[in-house]
């Protein structure tokens, strides 16, 4: 039995190896001939209607009525937050669980971030954490759906109408994720996604704004175009605009992508929902819950939190090691953003948010486009090395 054999690090047969997996970002034959395609075109960047397509074709999969494609996920927030005319005096809430740039774009723009603490359970920025920080200079809520699990959307857009706030769906990581009969990136004024190397649909770089309203949607118009308004002429400038586009290339990549996105999306809800059931079945081993109303989990990281305790006092270093040494793509996750120097942080320690940066570990998601029987390795792994952790844990003293 495979279970009962040594960890690779006590000098057993790894359960797989890295290259056993998927790779990522994915090679898709007729990419070629579709960058191919752009290339014999005229417009290689602004005007394009490849961009505009995949405009129109991500927008609509995510049930939102507008897509502006832009350079990057973090530009594409700053444009939201310059749209919306936040500002010098004006506070937005985020959670300190969740990638620097959801951050630093709000700096990015004069505003202050102000950090709230997240749900032990869904690691997702807790709603009644982030009302309770509200006041009359807060401007916008940033929900991260963290990891591709839809954050508590319900919740925060009550606060929104109890506030007259904005909320903007940080949805970097949450490709297809669906939550209350739509996909995310339509639940709050407006959300932006990552189109970043490792983002479940990528080229590289890039990144996209959705939203429902017109207005918004014009206004972000001089923001990432150099200035220029919807329709308006090549040197028609109405304000001092930047410029945040994508290229052709990059929106033939995605649009090719597009095909498989929500096939993709299907085998990770499928896997990780299986993998769910059997990791957390082994003591000290809890996956990021769901809210009620999630249909899917775009699982952009597989995340639970570790408990040294059931390992026989194996460190989350030394947990982590075993797992990569079984072939298991497996990393250690973020820190709290409000400990970093720069950012001026002068609240309370948030309990949850510690504690989950503590004992979170993620598994990256192209491991869950593998077949059911990879799911199960992963679990062997699990097991075998809580079965030998006293051992591996004296490797790790020694
Ligand atoms: C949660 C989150 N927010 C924002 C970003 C920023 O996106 P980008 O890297 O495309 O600028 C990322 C991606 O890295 C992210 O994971």
């Amino acid at each position: 039995m495979t279970a009962l054999q040594s960890p690779a690090l006590l000098g057993g047969e790894p359960i797989t190896k890295s290259a056993d997996w998927p790779g990522w970002p994915p090679r898709l034959s007729g990419l070629n001939e579709a960058l191919a395609k752009v290339v014999e075109q005229d417009r290689w960047g602004v005007h394009s209607d490849v961009v505009k397509e995949f405009e129109e074709q991500f927008s609509a999969y995510h049930d939102a009525q507008y897509g502006l494609a832009m350079a990057n996920g973090t530009l594409a927030l700053s444009a939201i937050l310059k749209a919306l005319g936040i500002g010098p005096g004006d506070e937005v809430i985020l959670p300190a669980y969740t990638f620097l740039t959801t951050a630093t774009a709000v700096m990015d723009v004069g505003a202050k971030p102000v950090f709230a603490d997240i749900s032990p359970r869904t690691f997702n920025l807790d709603p009644s954490e982030a009302e309770k920080l509200v006041n009359n200079r807060t401007k916008a809520i940033i929900p991260v759906h963290v990891g591709g699990n839809p954050a508590d959307m319900s919740s925060f857009n009550g606060i929104a109408a109890r506030h007259n706030l904005h909320i903007i769906e940080d949805a970097a990581q949450a490709h297809g994720a669906g939550y209350g009969g739509q996909k995310v990136g339509s639940l709050g004024k407006a959300s932006f996604f990552s189109f970043q190397s490792s983002k479940n649909l990528t080229a590289g770089e890039g990144g996209i704004v959705l939203t429902n309203d017109q207005e918004l949607y014009e206004q972000l118009h001089p923001i990432y175009n150099c200035g220029r308004a919807l329709n308006g002429a090549w040197h028609q400038h109405i304000s001092p605009g930047m410029n945040y586009r994508l290229s052709a290339f990059q929106a033939a990549v995605l649009l090719f992508q597009m095909k498989h996105l929500e096939e993709w999306a299907q085998l990770r809800e499928s896997n990780g929902l299986y993998l769910e059931k059997l990791l957390n079945a082994i003591p000290g081993i809890s996956c990021a819950r769901r809210e009620p109303e999630t249909e899917r989990n775009a699982y952009h990281l597989f995340i639970f939190t570790y408990d040294e305790e059931k390992f026989n006092g194996l460190s989350k270093a030394g947990f982590i090691k075993a797992l990569q040494a079984e072939g298991l793509l497996a990393t250690d996750g973020y820190q709290p953003l409000y400990l970093l120097p720069f950012m001026d942080y002068s609240g309370p320690p948030l309990p949850a948010t510690e504690s989950v940066c503590r004992q979170g570990v993620w598994l990256r998601q192209s491991q869950l486009l593998a077949g059911r029987g990879m799911m199960d390795k992963i679990a062997v792994a699990f097991r075998r090395i809580q079965k030998f952790s006293r051992q591996l844990a004296g490797l790790a003293a020694d």
